[in-house]
């Protein structure tokens, strides 16, 4: 099964390039830049990817992001996360970065850029990978300096199909930033974000009323709410659904109480992506293969998801 679904074609709509920052890495990392790790190797680095909540996961997930510094370090993370899509069959993938974590660092903005954008210009040319670069904002930060993330975006405006929210949901809610969506959208960037993960329903019908989202990323507790669930049936909206990340974060127990599949055959359009795979414990193929073993999901049902995300493709 494992090989079989590892062969669909795939495109990945949910992925923090942060988050593909395995622990191999972020230790040659850290000794390239002469950096010192509060964890002795990586076997002891691994074992402390055990979460209780969303926080839990973001608090080790920043630190981790301390070791990037330099634009090679951002092209070797972004090459090492398409060279995974090529293994798995993923053609077509719309990473998000998180610009703030690496600037409130005092990492350059284009240091963080251009390193990406190498390695998704010789992912497409070196390897047939299709891409579009989501700029997340961080919630937990106020608006104002989502604001002057934007600015410093405004002069690579191409570089980017899209602006996300992601980072701790509860209590940070889509309203908090209407305005910079709004000026986003005046550009012509396209919008998606978290919402539904630790958040309430009433937090993705802001998403959809306030910031205009083309997806939810995450969604699941959607279904809390029929009417909610009937808008997304009913106008074909994505949900960016990351059933490793959902269990690892516990918002689900274990996988046996994902609703994806219930919400796939309400006619929800849901997707499978990976989120963080190298602290969720893996890519795409491993998140439908987690599918298959926990919930039973035919090839059919595979099928159809596949296909979901190739459709929700906003480039
Ligand atoms: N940043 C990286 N992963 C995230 C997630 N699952 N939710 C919110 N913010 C994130
Ligand atoms: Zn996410």
């Amino acid at each position: 099964m494992y090989d079989w679904l590892n062969a669909l074609p795939k495109a990945e709509l949910h992925l923090h390039l942060e988050g593909s920052l395995e622990p191999e890495l972020l230790f040659a990392l850290a000794a390239r830049n002469q950096i010192a790790l509060p964890w002795a190797d990586v076997e002891t680095l691994r074992k402390a990817y055990a979460f209780n909540n969303l926080q839990e996961f973001l608090d080790l997930y920043y630190q981790g992001a301390d070791v990037l510094r330099t634009e090679q370090d951002f092209y070797d993370l972004t090459w090492a996360y398409l060279q995974k899509c090529k293994a798995q069959n993923v053609i077509h993938v719309e990473p998000f970065f998180d610009p703030q974590t690496h600037t409130d660092r005092g990492i350059p903005f284009e240091v963080v850029l251009t390193g990406i954008q190498q390695a998704l210009k010789d992912g497409q040319q070196q390897l047939g990978i299709s891409s579009g670069l989501i700029l997340s904002f961080l919630r937990h930060l106020s608006e104002e300096e989502a604001f002057k993330t934007l600015e410093q975006a405004l002069p690579f405006r191409d570089a980017f199909i899209a602006v996300g929210l992601d980072s701790s949901e509860l209590g940070h809610p889509p309203s908090k930033f209407e305005r910079v969506f709004a000026k986003a959208r005046s550009e012509g960037l396209l919008a998606v974000a978290h919402a539904g993960e630790e958040g309430p329903p009433e937090y993705i019908w802001q998403a959809l009323d306030l910031l205009k989202v083309s997806r939810i990323d995450h969604g699941v507790r959607a279904a809390e709410d029929p009417r909610l669930i009937q808008r997304l049936i009913d106008e074909q909206i994505p949900l960016t659904v990351c059933p490793l990340s959902n269990t690892k974060l516990k918002v689900f127990e274990h996988m046996g109480q994902h609703n994806i599949l219930k919400l796939l055959e309400m006619g929800v359009k849901v997707t499978v992506n990976s989120d963080d795979p190298a602290y969720f414990g893996g890519y795409v193929t491993e998140n439908f293969m987690a599918l298959h073993d926990g919930l039973g999901m035919s090839r059919e049902q595979a099928q159809k998801l596949a296909q979901n995300s190739l459709d929700a493709r906003l480039c």
